[in-house]
């Protein structure tokens, strides 16, 4: 009797059934071509490579997020991993006149960005492509935000106990980047990562503001699986 299951997983594993994914994925278009070929590409920076996303997916964050930036003249703010840009043009609702900076690794997802930058905005949004927040200077935004970025789609599988797919140095490294560009006082947004904050160094010079529901398994810098939380922190100012 044959083992069905291994089969089966033996053939998702082969190349040939990579190749004829990213194949399909390359023909269907929009975010699928695009992650196909963040894939094949494999640039060193890439976290997650899907570009979901969608208009007001963070609309009650953005509202306490402008809400504390109220009195602060001429507002600057990075979304690091914009995708194709539904989340600074939500946040560009909240905040009119603020400096809005989106920076993806998908150059394909910036010319979207781009394209579809009302004129009215232009003045103020700049879209770049890049992989990390380190040439940007220090201590210069407001509130630099990254949501959805720092994980990997295969962890979400219950079964996986131990993340060998992403590393926390690598998460660690980009965080501790994101935390020099905020001015003291600032923000710093993180949501939907595998990783928590509180477990790299820089976290000691921030205080947590705000949680929200965890929907994403979460891993130990060790790789361990870390027990199923309901909350997630997501709201550091910088002291
Ligand atoms: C799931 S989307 C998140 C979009 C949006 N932030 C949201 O939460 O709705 C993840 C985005 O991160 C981008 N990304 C992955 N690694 C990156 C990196 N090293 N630098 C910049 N962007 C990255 C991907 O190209 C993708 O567009």
């Amino acid at each position: 009797m044959p083992d069905r299951l291994g089969v089966a997983r033996r053939l998702r594993a082969s190349r040939g059934y990579w190749a004829a994914n990213l194949l399909l994925d390359l023909a269907r278009g929009r975010d699928r071509r695009h992650a196909a070929l963040l894939r094949l590409r494999a640039p060193a920076g890439l976290f997650q490579p899907f570009g979901t996303t969608w208009p007001d997916r963070y609309a009650e964050i953005f509202a306490d997020l402008s809400a504390r930036l109220a009195s602060v003249d001429a507002v600057r703010i990075l979304s690091f991993g914009c995708s194709t840009g539904e989340e600074v043009a939500a946040l560009r609702q909240h905040l009119p006149e603020a400096d809005i900076t989106g920076i993806d690794i998908s150059p394909e997802r910036i010319a979207i960005c781009r394209a579809t930058l009302p004129q009215a905005m232009a003045g103020r949004t700049r879209f770049e492509v890049g992989d990390s927040v380190c040439d940007e200077p220090d201590a210069h935004y407001d509130a630099v935000l990254a949501k959805a970025v720092f994980r990997h789609w295969r962890l979400n599988k219950p079964t996986v106990r131990n993340n060998t797919l992403l590393a926390f140095d690598r998460f660690e490294r980009e965080v501790t980047e994101m935390a020099r560009i905020v001015r003291p006082g600032g923000f710093l947004l993180l949501r939907h990562s595998n990783f928590r904050f509180c477990d790299t160094a820089v976290f000691a010079g921030f205080e947590t503001l705000a949680d929200a529901k965890c929907a994403t398994p979460l891993f130990a810098p060790s790789g361990a699986r870390l027990p199923d939380q309901t909350r997630e922190a997501i709201l550091f100012r910088k002291r």
